[in-house]
């Protein structure tokens, strides 16, 4: 059990560190980690803050908690079970899951193959939420430049119109229909799981079910869902939802970009889990990450961390790094049940640039705090317009430049006075112009947007994740705080579903709105 963060001696020496480093960027602090480059030299740098982080790493126990990781400890002590995504991508597997792992994964290739040799289902629609949506979503459009064996929709959200809408793209007889679930219990991919099979059905579609792949840890609820077994893809509950795209999950991923994509997105993150297992704290680029989040979270205060992808291809890494940050990292409870006592997991958020520069760039350069920023950036593009692509890497190096240097009021003062002739109104513009600069980012600059690269970034974030969890002392790999809100909605949907029923418990506010949008009566 880790020892609480703050009662420890090493809490106060990095926080100290923290309030003492400056964020001036003078010396270059580069990582190279698994092909990537990481650049912290715009995050808060000193001695004393590399030597108070390798104290604070001891302290937690970082090295025994990062060894418990790969070897299949109880890395996800509330739930008392290991937490494996690193077997999954590993050429060889830990010996009590290898099996297990090196058996699925072949049954995943051999169905791909299959398919792909008879030429079977033209189109795929993928049902799935959260960690059973967003990874495969976001591998997909990231690596789709590079052509696509099949034409792919997703439906997550139970609002009808999503699945709706990804219908009006298929044909019915093409189709193959993927229920993605871990528990098989989620009402969203069982309610959109309903829609398909009927939409299947009402196109005459003989043997609906045989147009249907499960990829689930409950292999049971798929069997009595009438699945065949041949077409049940099974992964395990020492796989994370939020971590899973590793594992069968990924089978959308195999069908539509190729297996050898897939094995090279896995190649990529074994590649950063090597990394992560071996380079020294101070060279290894998980670890640092980690740190510096931890300093700008807990210790200067930001309340959130923006992530801008300078590649519109990267658009749904925000929402999947949104799930795999907050809920990994959005709790405060230790192993022992007291909180942490510092602030934890940021609220993440962003966009691809140079969009992100024309939406709220505004507030991170002169908001009272803003935010630090992860830029990511390829050094290669994948099309013709090199000009274009200089323009891209010139705007994310200029916005970290700004972030970093700011601008004076005497600067701004100058600036103003080239073409504003009246001293006073140049004055008081000038205040407006001021930057206040020393804000904090890195730059993760990956060779190209490969299926390789792609694997060793978003194990770069995973193992940054990791570590923070271990500082914290948290768990990053459950997530009690969903269960709350799904328990209410079924209650709710119940008095939905019976308004006649005597008057609820729920608030007013709640009552009101059971009683007016019952039954979908017209509210407005
Ligand atoms: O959001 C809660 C959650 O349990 C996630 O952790 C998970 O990725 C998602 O719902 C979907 O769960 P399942 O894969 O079991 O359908």
């Amino acid at each position: 059990m880790n020892a609480s963060l703050t009662m420890g001696p090493a809490w106060a020496d990095f926080k100290n560190a923290v309030e003492a480093a400056q964020v001036h960027g003078e010396s270059l602090r580069l990582i190279e980690a698994a092909g990537l480059q990481v650049d912290l030299s715009a995050q808060p740098q000193s001695e004393a803050l590399d030597r108070s982080g390798l104290a604070l790493l001891e302290q937690q126990g970082f090295a025994q908690a990062r060894g418990a990781l790969f070897d299949g400890g109880l890395a996800n002590w509330t739930e008392r079970r290991a937490a494996l995504h690193t077997a999954l991508r590993a050429a060889e597997p830990p010996p009590a899951v290898a099996r297990a792992i090196l058996g699925e994964r072949e049954r995943l290739r051999a169905f791909v193959a299959q398919a792909d040799s008879a030429q079977s289902y033209r189109y795929v629609l993928h049902l799935g939420i959260g960690g059973s949506d967003w990874g495969p979503r976001m591998v997909i459009r990231a690596l789709r430049h590079r052509g696509l064996k099949r034409e792919i929709h997703f439906a997550s959200n139970v609002d009808s119109h999503s699945v709706a809408d990804a219908l009006t793209h298929l044909d019915p007889h093409q189709t193959l229909v993927i229920i993605a679930s871990k528990s098989f219990t989620t009402t969203e991919p069982l309610a959109n799981a309903e829609v398909a099979m009927n939409w299947l059905r009402a196109a005459g579609v003989a043997d609906p079910v045989r147009q249907v792949v499960a990829i689930t840890a409950n292999t049971d609820a798929a069997l009595d869902f009438g699945i065949s077994p041949q077409h049940v893809f099974r992964f395990w509950d020492w796989v994370g939802g939020r971590y899973s795209l590793w594992s069968a999950i990924g089978l959308p991923i195999a069908l539509t970009l190729g297996c050898e994509a897939f094995d090279a997105l896995l190649a990529g993150a074994a590649a950063m889990d090597q990394h992560f297992a071996q380079a020294a704290p101070e060279h290894n680029a998980p670890v640092q990450m980690a740190l510096t989040g931890l300093a700008n979270r807990s210790v200067r205060g930001f309340d959130s961390l923006a992530i801008a992808p300078y590649d519109s291809r990267l658009e749904h890494l925000v929402p999947w790094a949104q799930q795999l940050e907050m809920e990994s990292l959005g709790k405060v409870a230790t192993a022992d049940g007291t909180p942490v006592g510092v602030p934890t997991g940021p609220a993440v958020w962003g966009m691809p640039g140079t969009d992100c520069q024309h939406t709220f760039f505004q507030w991170l350069h002169q908001d009272s705090l803003g935010a630090p920023v992860d830029f990511i950036l390829s050094a290669r593009p994948d099309h013709d317009y090199a000009q274009h692509h200089q323009l891209l890497i010139a705007n994310c190096l200029a916005q970290r430049a700004a972030l970093l240097r700011g601008k004076s009021y005497d600067e701004a003062l100058r600036e103003t006075l080239a073409t504003e002739s009246d001293p006073q109104r140049a004055e008081l513009l000038a205040r407006h112009k001021v930057h206040p600069g020393g804000r904090p980012s890195t730059l993760i600059v990956l060779p190209c947007l490969d299926p390789q690269s792609l694997g060793a970034l978003l194990a770069l974030y995973e193992h940054k994740v990791f570590t923070q969890g271990v500082l914290w002392g948290i768990n990053p790999f459950d997530q009690w705080g969903v269960e709350f809100g799904k328990s209410l909605a079924r209650n709710i949907l119940g008095e939905l579903n019976s308004p006649q029923r005597d008057a609820s418990d729920q608030d007013p506010s709640t009552q009101h709105w059971i009683a007016r949008l019952a039954g979908g009566k017209p509210s407005c």
